[in-house]
Parts: C-alpha cells; structure tokens; sequence
C-alpha cells in the first residue's frame, strides 16, 4: 500500500533531478548547441520522464487515492485534477527529448529549446507543490 510518506519522498527525489536539469537547461546556449550536451541533455530528459511515468503510477494507485478519500473527501476531486496533468507531461518531455535530438541534427540554435524545457520544468515544479502541499493539509505532515 502506497503512503503519502512515499509521495514526499519522491517530491524530493524529484526536486533534486528537476533543479539539476534546470541548471543544464541555463547552461549558455552556445554550449547547449554542442552534439556532446544535447545527446546529455536529451538522456537527462528521458531519465526524468522514465522516473515521472513511475512516480505518475504510485500517485495514480488506488490504495493511495482510497486513502485521501477517506481522510478528506473533498481533497480527491482536486487530486484528480492535478493527476489529469500526467499524461499531457510524459507527452511535453518526449517532445523535448525529441526536439533535442533533432536540432541537434539540424544544428540550429538552441535558445528556444531552452525556454521550452525550461518551461516544462517550472511546470512540473509548480505540479509537484501543489500535490505536496494537498499531501501535507490532508495528511498533517
Ligand atoms: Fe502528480
Ligand atoms: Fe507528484
């Protein structure tokens, strides 16, 4: 059975992959247009969707949302809303991962694809709060 203890520790987890990439993102994009960073950086973004799409399921298991429920029926609704946003998610990084490998191809430049992904991660972030802190009122943690 999934407890909300195991939904923090992965925010945190994910906190730490999603700042790391942030930073590689920022990186300036003269160095982001190098075949070497943009193989890393469409890895990072493959890892990280790998990690989400696992981290997405445990949120989306029964057990766990069978225990909001009865703590605090009303907190299911909004869950459900926030868990509506996982697929569009996996679909933006695979986009990303995609966009990566192709520039890199083409050679083009980079900075639109760094505020893209950039984007995406803010987006996550803000995600991963907002369930963080339903988890924290509902659970008291
Ligand atoms: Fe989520
Ligand atoms: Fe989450």
């Amino acid at each position: 059975m999934t407890n909300h203890k195991t939904i923090l520790d992965d925010h945190r987890q994910l906190d730490i992959l999603l700042r790391d990439l942030r930073v590689v993102c920022a990186w300036e994009a003269s160095i982001v247009q190098q075949h070497s960073v943009r193989a890393k950086l469409a890895n990072d973004v493959r890892a990280l969707k790998d990690r989400l799409r696992h981290h997405f399921a445990t949120e989306e298991s029964g057990a766990y949302l069978e225990e909001i429920s009865i703590r605090k029926p009303d907190a299911r609704k909004l869950l459900l809303e926030l868990h509506s946003e996982h697929l569009p998610f996996l679909h933006l990084l695979t986009a990303g991962e995609k966009d990566c490998m192709e520039r890199d191809k083409e050679g083009a430049g980079s900075p639109d694809l760094q505020i893209k992904l950039l984007h995406v991660l803010d987006l996550l972030k803000m995600h991963e709060q907002r369930e963080t802190a339903l988890i924290r009122e509902v659970f008291s943690a």
